[in-house]
């Protein structure tokens, strides 16, 4: 079968390369892909933007495509799973109304109160003064949200009253409505769990590393690394995850009329008593949690993502997975999450894979034969090892044969494993 992937960062690559794997697929399709898709064996890349439905649906034709995947979530939260299911093309990812889980951070709290999910307390806000006046009667610290998708910079997390009231003001200003929730403390864990609306299985947990600093200090980034699997969820604490949060949060969706087919990402803080709670949800695979959790897959990725648009997932023999760990650490572009340039040549990546690593491309283009940097967070260096020491040895070792002007890299992926 031929498989369209929509996107172009590094879970995209990720995705492709994982498709490819598998016996049953001869050809993936880019819209509009990178410098990784560009490259892979047996992937094209079409210039045809994200949100150009009809485009990609003509594509979907010409090429003969048998599956759409969808990676990130502004297609999703416009509708293009509605728009090609309304064309008979098998698609994996939610329908718009669905997307709304990430879409709209206020309707994922009221879905999380339907379902009795475990979350941070929170409340609602379209007016600055209330929201003070909330925020003075609650104290600091406090995290105040964008309601509506932000591309990573939704989110503040004030240390004290008046940085949460400077928060307001900037964060109502762009998106009209906020949410301010209480602060969690804990262990972040990223659990991707795949569903066919009916039935909802959960991936290899993942712990990603958001902020750009090390010892996670400074900015929040779209996330710096990853690894997977984390030994802090226990066989114990991925059940309580999938009865307690997963299951029922799916049910909430299904009395919502919703026919969510795709990743429902759970963001969670473990808190210090081992309890999960929901920080957030995507309705997409993660990035880079895709980029570790997709090498440790053994099942054909296809089987699982036509399983789940089939609506046969509880049919599908358990997910089989590698035993071991990858590691992931992003090289980003030098200023990023800020201002930051693109057009740099990037060398070094066939000597990174001669050492052992997947090297996932993100912001990166192929201009007349060359690499060039293209994007704030530009190559995922990827590991699989026997144990987690061993895949962050060799993501590292790799990363030293990587050269592109102003890289930068945290050197303390997987600081938290344990
Ligand atoms: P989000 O986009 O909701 O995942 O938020 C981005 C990041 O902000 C999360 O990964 C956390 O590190 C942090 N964050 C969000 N909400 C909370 C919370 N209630 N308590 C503590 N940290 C949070
Ligand atoms: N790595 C965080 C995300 O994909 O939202």
């Amino acid at each position: 079968m031929k498989v369209l992937v929509v996107g172009n960062g590094g879970r995209e690559h990720a995705l492709g390369w994982t498709l490819l794997q598998s016996p049953n697929v001869e050809q993936v399709i880019c819209t509009p892909g990178n410098g990784g898709t560009a490259t892979l064996h047996n992937c094209l890349n079409l210039s045809i933007a994200v949100d150009d439905f009809a485009g990609i649906a003509q594509a979907v034709a010409e090429y003969q495509i048998s599956l759409v995947v969808v990676g990130p979530e502004v297609p999703l939260s416009l509708g293009i799973v509605d728009y090609l299911r309304e064309r008979q093309i098998a698609v994996f990812g939610p329908t718009q109304s669905g997307a709304k889980i990430e879409s709209s951070k206020s309707w994922a709290k009221e879905i999380m109160t339907q379902a009795k999910v475990p979350t941070a307390k929170s409340q609602t806000f379209t007016d600055a003064e209330t929201a003070q006046v909330y925020i003075q009667s609650v104290g600091a610290p406090i995290v105040v949200k964008a309601d509506g998708l932000a591309a990573g910079k939704g989110v503040i997390v004030a240390t004290t009253i008046e940085e949460a009231i400077a928060a307001v003001a900037e964060l109502l200003e762009n998106s009209g409505k906020l949410i301010i929730e209480e602060f969690l403390t804990g262990s972040e864990v990223s659990v991707l769990a795949v569903t066919d609306g009916l039935t909802i299985r959960p991936l290899s947990p993942a712990q990603d590393h958001k902020r750009i600093g090390e010892k996670d200090t400074g900015k929040n980034t779209g996330g710096m690394g990853a690894y997977s699997p984390v030994p802090l969820v226990t066989e114990e604490l991925s059940l309580r995850i999938e009865q307690e949060i997963l299951q029922p949060t799916l049910k909430a969706l299904q009395q919502q009329g919703i026919d969510y087919r795709g990743v429902l990402y759970a963001g969670l803080m473990i808190t210090p008593a081992g309890e999960p709670k929901v920080i957030e949800f995507n309705c997409r695979f993660g990035d880079p949690e895709t980029q570790v959790v997709l090498p440790l897959l053994k099942t054909p990725l296809d089987e699982i993502l036509l399983a789940c648009v089939e609506q046969r997932l509880a049919q599908l023999p358990p997910l089989q997975w590698k035993s071991g760990s990858a590691v992931c650490v992003v090289a980003a572009a030098g200023g990023y999450p800020d201002a930051y340039q693109k057009g740099k040549a990037i060398a070094g990546i066939l000597e990174a894979e001669q050492k052992g690593a997947i090297v996932f491309q993100a912001g990166t283009k192929l201009h007349q034969a060359e690499i060039l940097t293209d994007g704030g967070r530009v190559l995922g260096i990827t590991a699989v090892g026997d144990t987690f020491a061993e895949a962050v040895a060799i993501a590292y070792a790799a990363m030293e044969s990587i050269e592109f002007e102003a890289m930068y890299y945290r050197r303390d992926i997987g600081h938290k494993y344990r």
